[in-house]
């Protein structure tokens, strides 16, 4: 074993959560080698910001990752790469189910086959559908109410079936919604197309969309809309390596959430946003879109405890200001 920090693989390294993953891996020593489709990446991205080998290929690719696994010594596997649009996943679940779970499975057998047996694994908070206590710890049921969450959800399974049989560990992170951008403007949020709330204000902002829509005004919140649990991408990115350095250390697998603890209203990122951008932003009332919790707030305590996870940014001011940075100088 060389001196070095060992060398790991991410998948989805060339989306939003996995390009933040890479600078923190970079900063923090490691050498990483990104596969990526390109299907939702940015080539640009990794050749300017992060500057390591891009792989441009499937997980479901048996015969490249079987390659990639012999050619490099991968100590672990990040795996960001999926799809993610709870819409689309509800009219076209095959499609999730074959890039979700079956690619993950491919890429699982390709570890054992080259005797990894360290992953970090991108799930969500939507494994647990409509919440019965918040903040939702991670023993909460688990009970997804759309295809996108049951394919997140079916990998939790199989990595737990994994663990007992293979001893292959891995490390489970249930976001929240993912938001802002890292401060030093390098990289940001770049979905196409984009449905999370936050690029869509900005966007607003920018002119490049008519008003932002709010689906429900009524519901049983303090001004009706609903709450959201957002937790800053270079935060997630940080407790990425740190689970990643449990797991090397000998870690046992486990689950996290990872959010900021604080819930935000819809109302209260349009008006911070306003405040941030100085731009009046339009606003479109909707009714209620079927499916979406009043509240949705993680409890992360365990990542505090069993990972020494210490969020830097808890401030919607902040992750607003950074997403705004970052959207000025790559839609202008
Ligand atoms: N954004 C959020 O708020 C959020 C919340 C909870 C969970 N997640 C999960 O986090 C992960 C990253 O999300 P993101 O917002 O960065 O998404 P993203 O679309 O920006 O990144 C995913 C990347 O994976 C790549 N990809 C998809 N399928 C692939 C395949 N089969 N082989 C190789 N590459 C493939 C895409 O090209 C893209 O670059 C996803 O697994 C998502 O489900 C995201």
């Amino acid at each position: 074993m060389s001196p070095e920090k060992p060398t790991i693989l991410v998948t989805g390294g060339a989306g939003y959560i996995g390009s933040h993953a890479v600078l923190a891996l970079l900063r923090s020593g490691y050498e990483v080698v990104i596969l990526d489709n390109l299907v939702y990446g940015h080539r640009d991205l990794v050749e300017t910001a992060l500057k390591v080998e891009l792989v441009v290929g499937d997980t479901s690719d048996r015969s490249l990752l079987d390659r990639l696994f012999q050619s490099r010594e991968i100590a672990a596997v990040m795996h960001f790469s999926a799809y993610a649009y709870v819409g689309e996943s509800v009219t076209d679940p095959a499609k999730y189910y074959r890039n979700n779970v079956l690619g993950t499975l491919t890429l699982l057998e390709a570890m054992l086959a080259a005797s990894v047996n360290k992953f970090v694994f991108s799930s969500t908070c939507a494994t647990y559908g409509v919440p019965e206590v918040i903040p939702i710890p991670e023993d909460h049921p688990q009970n997804p109410i759309n295809p996108y969450g049951a394919t997140k959800l079916m990998v939790e399974r199989i990595l737990s079936d994994f663990d007992a049989a293979y001893d292959f560990k891995s490390v489970i992170f249930r976001y929240f919604n993912a938001a802002g951008a890292d401060p030093g403007g390098l990289l940001g949020e770049d979905h196409n197309p984009e449905t999370h709330l936050i690029p869509l204000v900005l966007q607003t902002a920018l002119g490049k969309r008519e008003s932002i829509s709010v689906f429900g005004t009524d519901y049983p919140t303090p001004d009706g809309t609903c709450i959201r649990d957002y937790i800053h991408v270079n935060d997630l990115a940080d407790a990425h390596v740190l689970g990643l350095e449990y797991l090397l250390k000998g870690g046992d697998s486990g689950v996290f959430n990872l959010g900021n603890g604080n819930g935000f209203s819809v109302k209260e990122v349009i008006d911070t946003a306003k405040h941030v951008t100085g731009a009046d932003i339009k606003v479109t009332e909707c009714d209620r879109r079927p499916g979406d919790p009043p509240v949705l707030i993680g409890s992360s305590d365990k990542a505090r405890k069993i990972l020494g996870w210490q969020p830097q940014y808890s401030s919607l001011e902040e992750i607003i200001s950074h997403a705004w940075q970052w959207h000025k100088q790559r839609h202008k």
